[in-house]
């Protein structure tokens, strides 16, 4: 099978990237490249900064197909804003019933299972078809319909692409939420949400076990009173099954119609819900729109993976996440092409598993996260080197910072020095990828995301809210015009959109939470910005992003529990873990229960929020610094963790806490912490 795969990359094993002779370490495309590219002239940068909303306004038009044309491009009542008011579209025709004519045939998911001794599963864009308008038609059969949510605890197989594609094609909003997320997570959300309908599985493989799913959500469908829960049957378990409630997908498929009318969705009707961590309390459901998300997912993928018709891209987010919605299942099929989900871990059976996979099909464009390279560049090199990864094309890299040294053996091991890297900086709340240079222009630059995407007004702040001069670190901030695909707000929360967002600066500009420098370089008038990491309390544990609160408000639960804070601390593969500083009540002895008490702190978290977040390690303190309205200060406890300069303790109410605490992480920073809070 793979031959006819192999047929479509007629250049496989080109020098595709040149360095720059002149500085060290920056590289740009060859001519070949230039010459494929989709775009390949910097003048884009300019028409776009130039009018942006012409930009947009003529870019969504050649992107998507629009079932009636917006009556206005942009309105702005700051913090809100609109795109194409008055434009109708729908996700799922433009990822399927436009293709049907001349793509009928080729593959639009790869699917690949985790057991090896299983087959793969190739859905054509007319059995993606067909699929999802029968599904969609289950869906109404239950009651479902435009506006209404559904809950998604589904692993990485066919059946959730399906699902997702269509909730789009009916309108209903899905809400999905990553299986390491424990079943109280997924209450939470659907609470939050009001929804009634659960998507999952009896399970899924990831290093070789079966990973129960609908089993262990019993207790939580009865206590949102759910209305139904379908499962589809990945494993052929053995499941309870509720009589009226409880479907499975197969059943729900069975017979429907082949045709479900696509609702003509307004391009600000909202299109999902996705939850993210903020810095307070539970995760925001992040609202994203239809026809401006969209049109920003067929561009980017366009744009920033130059993926062509036919290409394979393999993304290995995962669907729970945002990378996983705009890159692993809607950009790809926007563009036509053809999207690989791989159901399970990149170690099993060995750790050469997303190298086989990209040779078994061919893959041109590879898109994962620094946590994953770091993780698989600690192995012998021969795992890579083994196997014949020509086809591929492009590299990109999401998720966190990428250093230097991890890029270079990304772009060597993998890339045989032949790929771009891009470096895609975004978030959940942006839908779609903002900063990162093109393929077909460059520069690559390790360790740098790069430049804004055309039509994208992104700066540098300082603390006055002034731009910074290039070569100096600030607030990575966002001005109007806004991205298309930017969330339209949280579900329910209008005053956490305010106060997460358009409140560092104002409500005309949009805070990231994520410090970043510009560096002297730049592109057609674009200064290249590298992104330093979060500033807020929100950390990114294996480019999973959790909130501090989140965790902090799980531990508190404990009654043994007085006071925390949970901080991240830096870790070689993962980037960050969470580590906690706890005080705990009066009389427990912590010689005797601290290990005890440490895992009972991890447990709750594993529980209330999912083993993503299972704290890494725990001080039990007796004082946290804090100021003097009694607010934690966390710099201090993050520079301990980092053996770094502390900066001024006098803002600290309690400085002589600080002793204890760096005695307690074993800080070795050049602060003389105990001449100073004495
Ligand atoms: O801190 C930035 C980091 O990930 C955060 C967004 O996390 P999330 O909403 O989960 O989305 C992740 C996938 C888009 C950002 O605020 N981040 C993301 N990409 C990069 C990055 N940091 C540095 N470089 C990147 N390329």
């Amino acid at each position: 099978m793979s031959k006819s795969f192999e047929k479509q990359i007629p250049d496989a094993g080109k020098k595709w990237v040149e360095e720059d002779s002149e500085k060290e370490n920056v590289y740009w495309p060859n001519e070949n490249m230039k010459e494929k590219a989709w775009i390949s002239d910097p003048d884009i940068y300019k028409e776009a900064r130039e009018d942006p909303k012409s930009f947009w306004s003529e870019k969504a038009k050649e992107a998507i197909d629009w079932f009636k044309d917006w009556d206005k491009v942009e309105e702005w009542d700051p913090p809100y804003f609109n795109w194409f008011i008055g434009g109708e579209t729908n996700l799922a025709y433009n990822c399927l019933d436009r293709y049907l004519k001349d793509r009928r045939k080729q593959a639009a998911l790869i699917w690949e299972p985790e057991p090896i001794d299983e087959h793969e599963r190739i859905l054509t864009y007319q059995d993606l078809y067909r699929e999802v308008n029968k599904f969609a038609n289950g869906l109404k059969e239950l009651g479902i319909e435009k506006g209404d949510a559904v809950t998604f605890w589904m692993p990485m197989i066919p059946e959730t692409a399906i699902a997702a594609l269509a909730c789009q094609r009916i309108g209903a909003w899905h809400s999905i939420v990553y299986t390491a997320f424990s079943p109280a997570s997924v209450k939470d959300r659907m609470e939050d949400a009001g929804s009634k309908t659960l998507i999952t599985a009896d399970g899924f493989y990831r290093n070789g076990q079966l990973m129960e799913l609908k089993d262990k959500t019993s207790k939580i469908i009865k206590e949102v009173d759910a209305e139904n829960c379908i499962v589809a049957n990945r494993a052929g378990s053995d499941i309870d099954m509720k009589d009226g409630r409880d479907h499975y997908f197969s059943d729900l498929v069975e017979g429907q119609d082949l045709w479900c009318e696509p609702e003509p969705l307004g391009a600000d009707d909202t299109s999902f819900i996705l939850y993210t961590s903020g810095t307070t309390g539970k995760p925001k459901g992040i609202q994203h729109s239809c026809g401006a998300y969209t049109a920003q997912a067929a561009l980017t993928t366009k744009w920033v993976f130059d993926l062509h018709p036919e290409e394979v891209f393999f993304s290995t987010a995962d669907i729970g996440w945002i990378t996983g919605h705009s890159y692993s299942l809607y950009g790809p099929l926007l563009n036509g092409g053809t999207t690989l989900w791989y159901e399970g871990s990149p170690y099993y059976p060995e750790p050469d598993r997303w190298w086989k996979i990209i040779k078994k099909y061919g893959v041109n464009i590879f898109y994962t996260a620094p946590t994953a390279i770091r993780a698989l560049r600690q192995r012998e090199d021969k795992w890579v080197g083994e196997h014949e990864l020509s086809t591929l094309r492009i590299l990109g890299s999401v998720g966190e910072p990428i250093d230097p040294d991890t890029w270079e053996w990304f772009f060597e091991k993998v890339g045989g020095g032949r790929c771009p890297i891009v470096d895609t900086y975004w978030q959940t709340e942006t839908g779609g990828i903002l900063l990162s240079s093109l393929p077909g222009i460059g520069p690559f630059v390790p360790g740098v995301a790069g430049p804004p995407l055309p039509g994208i007004q992104y700066d540098v702040l300082n603390e006055a809210g002034e731009p910074v001069e290039q070569g100096m670190s600030g607030k990575v901030v966002q001005k109007h015009p806004f991205g298309i695909g930017m969330l339209r707000g949280v579900y329910k929360a209008p005053e956490k959109y305010k106060a997460e967002y358009w409140s560092e600066f104002g409500d005309e500009i949009y805070f990231s939470g994520d410090g970043g420098k510009k560096t002297d370089m730049s592109i057609g008038g674009q200064v290249l910005i590298q992104i330093t990491g979060r500033i807020d309390d929100v950390l990114e544990v294996s480019g999973h992003r959790l909130g501090t609160a989140e965790i902090e408000d799980a531990i508190t639960e404990l009654d043994e529990i007085v006071e925390v804070a949970v901080v991240g601390k830096p870790h070689e593969v993962k980037g960050e873990v969470p580590a906690v500083f706890a005080i705990t009540k009066e009389g427990i002895e912590i010689k005797k229960h601290g290990q005890e008490l440490e895992e009972k702190i991890k447990q709750i978290v594993r529980e209330k929020i999912g083993a993503v977040a299972t704290p890494e390690i725990v001080y039990f303190v007796t004082d946290i610094p804090r100021t003097e309205s009694g607010k934690i200060i966390r710099r201090f406890l993050k520079s301990l963790l980092r053996d770094e300069k502390l900066g001024d303790m006098t803002t600290a109410s309690n400085p002589e806490s600080l002793e204890e605490l760096a005695r307690k992480v074993g800080y070795e920073g050049p602060e003389d912490i105990i001449s100073q809070t004495t």
